[in-house]
């Protein structure tokens, strides 16, 4: 039997968004209660509307949003069951490593106490750089679970390393903390 879930889906700015779009809706399919944090990149690449109709509250962008008194970052992670950050660009990837807390997304990542999954996608020689790579070898030793990234086709018309699970494999990676 499923139990309802409290769980944050991240989302930063990768063309990868639009498949979060189906994470969202059938993790609330499930019966869960889901909250969707947005940077402001992902912004440009899918209506934060688009999320607040899936979930039925307010996509979350603005860390000072007036909505929570004790600040998004706070109230967002109590009684948080998990958070997912799906896509994971190399920017969110590296200020989480770093703990730079310097958006809503990853001041939140700093403040979660529940399991984090991470989801990365970006380009194949962006993936292979060195300074992502290290940034991901640091969020894993933090206890970061990561799913993907995936070899096939990426959205600057080559085949590669890079490409962001798809929602049904997320949701497997996810499945221990949802039941
Ligand atoms: C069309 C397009 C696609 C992009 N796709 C990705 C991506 O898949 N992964 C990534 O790390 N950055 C990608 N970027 C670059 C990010 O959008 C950029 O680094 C941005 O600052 C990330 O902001 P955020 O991490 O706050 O969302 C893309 C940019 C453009 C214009």
């Amino acid at each position: 039997m499923t139990h309802k879930k409290r769980i944050v889906v991240g989302i930063s700015g990768g063309i990868a968004a639009y498949k979060s779009a189906m994470l969202v809706s059938q993790l609330v399919q499930s019966g869960h209660v889901v909250s969707v944090v947005m940077t402001q990149s992902a912004t440009k690449f899918v209506s934060p509307a688009t999320f607040s109709a899936l979930t039925g509250t307010p996509a979350v962008i603005d860390p000072m949003d007036p909505k929570y008194p004790l600040g998004p970052h706070i109230e967002l992670a109590q009684n948080c069951n998990l958070m997912i950050v799906a896509p994971a660009t190399a920017r969110v990837i590296a200020s989480c490593a770093l703990g730079l807390a310097d958006d809503l997304l990853s001041t939140l990542y700093l403040n979660m106490e529940c399991p984090i999954v991470f989801a990365p996608a970006m380009s194949a020689p962006m993936w292979e750089k060195p300074a992502v790579q290290r940034n991901v070898k640091q969020l894993h030793s933090d206890g970061v679970h990561l799913v993907g990234p995936e070899s096939g086709w990426l959205s600057c018309r080559r085949i590669g390393f890079g490409r962001m699970s798809q929602p049904e494999a997320i949701l497997q990676a996810c499945k221990p903390w949802l039941e």
